[in-house]
């Protein structure tokens, strides 16, 4: 079974292009952005890309729906890109 990862912060410049090789190396993978510094159009973007999909958790500041994602999945690795760069 493939192993999942929730790539935080999967929208942005560096998380999205990790979602990219992570779906293309066969994992699963879960994104949690609020999109604060991100477009929603690079989500199917990431889709056209690979041609699998990822679980998206574009949840623009709630919080419940952070809590959902963690209660409803299991995830084998957490890579940590949601962060503000100097300037944002
Ligand atoms: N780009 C670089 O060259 C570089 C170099 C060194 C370190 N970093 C660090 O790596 C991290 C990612 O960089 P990047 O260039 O991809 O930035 P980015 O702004 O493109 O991506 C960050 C993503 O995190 C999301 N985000 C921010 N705060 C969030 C929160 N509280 N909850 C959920 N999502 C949130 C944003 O919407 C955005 O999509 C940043 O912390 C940055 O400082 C970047």
């Amino acid at each position: 079974m493939a192993k999942h990862i929730c790539c935080t912060g999967g929208a942005g410049y560096i998380g999205s292009h990790t979602v990219v090789k992570l779906l293309e190396s066969g994992y699963k993978v879960s994104i949690m952005d609020n999109l604060i510094n991100a477009s929603e159009k690079v989500l199917p973007r990431l889709k056209e890309l690979t041609g699998k999909e990822a679980n998206v958790c574009a949840h623009k500041k709630c919080f419940a729906a952070v809590d959902k994602l963690f209660a409803e999945q299991k995830f084998d690795g957490i890579i940590h890109f949601a962060g503000l760069k100097v300037g944002t």
